[in-house]
């Protein structure tokens, strides 16, 4: 559980200082956290760039690989920050629970407010995650931030918020490994998946196409999503790639 952590005032990305630290120094023993208060060049999933002004959070954990991950890495950091984003959340606001969109990212009151990339290389993994604590960037429509999700006056302390990022983090990973199995992190996140029961179209990656429309009816055991044929209820498809909407 032990992790020694790195801190840039501004970087282009913490996923290129984890790239080339894994490569040089990194040892067994310990984990790694690399967080910038800014970044200029962050990178999204789908080779998008994620925009990164001050007052967020982003970090990039680097962990020793344990293959048993592969099918459910993304998944187990999304469902960590959900869990960490919980501890915020006062019970008379449940309403706006965090809920992750298939594959990976994560909406508060239906707007984005944290991504999650994983990059595997040989026997570590970069897990890269950004949570707009403070700021949701003007630049990207429908995004929103927690400190504004909550109505709060005060900013939400980054640190602190990392700080229980690795706590829920590390847990989830201890647990894959302890037991073998990640179902019980797939029990998790289906319970928080969105528009679970609901019509979806699937996208491709770039939002051109409707590739395939049906009833969206959770997770297959590889983090797959299972779609239900709207003609047919019999039928059901396991669906590995694109992008899930209304
Ligand atoms: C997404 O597109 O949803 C994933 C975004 C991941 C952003 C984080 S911020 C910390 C880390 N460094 C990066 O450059 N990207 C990830």
């Amino acid at each position: 559980n032990q992790i020694e952590c790195f801190h840039f005032n501004l970087i282009d990305s913490t996923m290129n200082i984890a790239k080339f630290w894994k490569k040089v120094y990194v040892t067994e023993k310990i984990s790694y956290a690399f967080l910038a208060d800014q970044q200029f060049k962050g990178q999204g999933q789908h080779n998008n760039v994620w925009i990164s002004p001050k007052g967020n959070c982003y970090v990039t954990f680097l962990v020793k690989y344990d293959p048993l991950l592969s099918y459910c890495l993304p998944q187990l950091s999304a469902i960590s920050v959900i869990e960490t984003l919980d501890l915020y959340i006062p019970q008379e606001k449940k309403q706006i629970s965090p809920v992750l969109k298939w594959i990976n990212d994560i909406f508060m009151n239906e707007k984005k407010i944290s991504g999650v990339l994983c990059k595997v290389e040989d026997e570590h993994v970069s897990i890269g995650i950004g949570v707009n604590l403070n700021h949701s960037p003007v630049e990207i429509a429908g995004s929103t931030c927690l400190k504004s999700e909550l109505s709060q006056q005060n900013d939400i302390d980054i640190f602190e918020f990392i700080q229980h990022l690795w706590t829920k983090l590390s847990n989830n990973l201890q647990k894959v490994s302890q037991q073998n199995s990640f179902q019980a992190i797939l029990d998790k996140v289906q319970e928080r998946m969105m528009y679970l029961n609901q019509k979806v179209k699937i996208y491709d990656l770039t939002l051109t196409n409707v590739l395939q429309e049906g009833i969206f009816k959770g997770l297959s055991e590889y983090g797959n999503a299972w779609l239900q044929s709207l003609s047919d209820p019999q039928e059901i498809e396991a669906i590995y790639e694109g992008r899930m909407r209304q």
